[in-house]
């Protein structure tokens, strides 16, 4: 057994997300196509004789204050739930040197418990399934199992029933430019705000999954949907107009990540990548350039 483990907790993007309904417990029933990006916080995790602790650092525009108390971090309950429930003696030193924006919608907090899930698994030797570690995340958030999955992943109902995307071999991905307007979005009120009523493009989840298959840019930014776009725009209008500044400097396609703040848009390759980075930069806009992580 090891003493600790480094893990790489990578953030996503939801390349379809389609809302169906409100379910009697108030969540929304989601149909969604959830994608790793290289953009990763870096976890490390120490065994302990009985402690539990939990540090941070931030990169740049990411403030602890919006990280909130340590004791209500997802890293940490992830890691209490997991001692719980498998009666575990032993603690863990937990050091996570974030990058992902807090509030983003690109799951920085959910990918960071998804991989305090996988990393105790191994650290603490408990060899537990995949299946069974990402219904234990779902008790925490409904982005959880998903990334504790990883890969290319269809996700459904609240975000508890998930499945990996068969992609028949490696694909290449995309590269994507990732934006920020610098507020912090509630998840629970754009779900809130969300009115049903546009009807969705058919075939959605089928025709993104061929575009991923192909490694066809062009047409999986031709299909990029998230049925929660409308109703951050309307709350939050620096979003409806960072995505506008996406679309002008020459994105493929642009769109909301997961419930936002964030923004992202997919870029023909790496350079047109780092030439509408450099714009973003001189317009003191938030930005980072990442590529879809498929297999991860
Ligand atoms: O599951 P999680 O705690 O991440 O969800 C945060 C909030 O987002 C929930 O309290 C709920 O208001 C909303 N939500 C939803 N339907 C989902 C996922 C989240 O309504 N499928």
């Amino acid at each position: 057994m090891r003493d600790e483990i480094t893990i790489e907790a990578h953030a996503k993007v939801n390349l379809t997300l389609e809302i169906l309904g409100i379910r009697p417990d108030g969540y929304h029933d989601l149909r969604s196509i959830v994608m790793p990006v290289s953009l990763s916080d870096t976890i490390t995790l120490t065994r302990t004789p009985a402690v539990f602790s939990l540090t941070l650092t931030t990169d740049r525009g990411i403030s602890a204050v919006q990280i909130g108390p340590v004791e209500k971090n997802l890293a940490m309950r992830a890691a209490r739930l997991m001692k719980d429930r498998y009666g575990v003696r032993a603690g863990v030193r937990i050091h996570i040197r974030k990058r992902i924006p807090v509030g983003g919608g690109m799951g920085g907090g959910s990918s960071d418990a998804a991989g305090v899930i996988r990393g105790l698994n191994e650290l603490w030797g408990l060899r537990r399934p995949d299946e069974e570690l990402a219904a234990l995340g779902a008790e925490l958030g409904s982005d959880i199992p998903a990334l504790v999955l990883g890969g290319t992943v269809l996700m459904e109902g609240r975000g508890e029933r998930v499945h990996r995307l068969a992609l028949d071999g490696p694909v290449r991905g995309f590269d994507l430019v990732i934006a920020n307007p610098g507020i912090h979005c509630s998840t629970a009120e754009i779900f809130s705000r969300w009115k049903s009523g546009l009807t969705t493009p058919p075939k959605m989840v089928q025709n993104m999954a061929f575009s991923i298959r192909a490694s066809d840019v062009k047409r999986a930014a031709s299909l990029l949907h998230n049925d929660l776009e409308a109703a951050a725009f309307e709350g939050y209008p620096a979003i409806a107009r960072l995505s506008e500044t996406l679309r002008r400097v020459g994105c493929l396609g642009v769109l909301l990540s997961g419930s936002g703040a964030s923004v992202f848009g997919l870029v023909r390759d790496r350079a047109q990548g780092e030439e509408i980075c450099r714009r973003l930069e001189a317009d003191g806009i938030w930005n980072v350039l990442a590529h879809t992580c498929p297999m991860v």
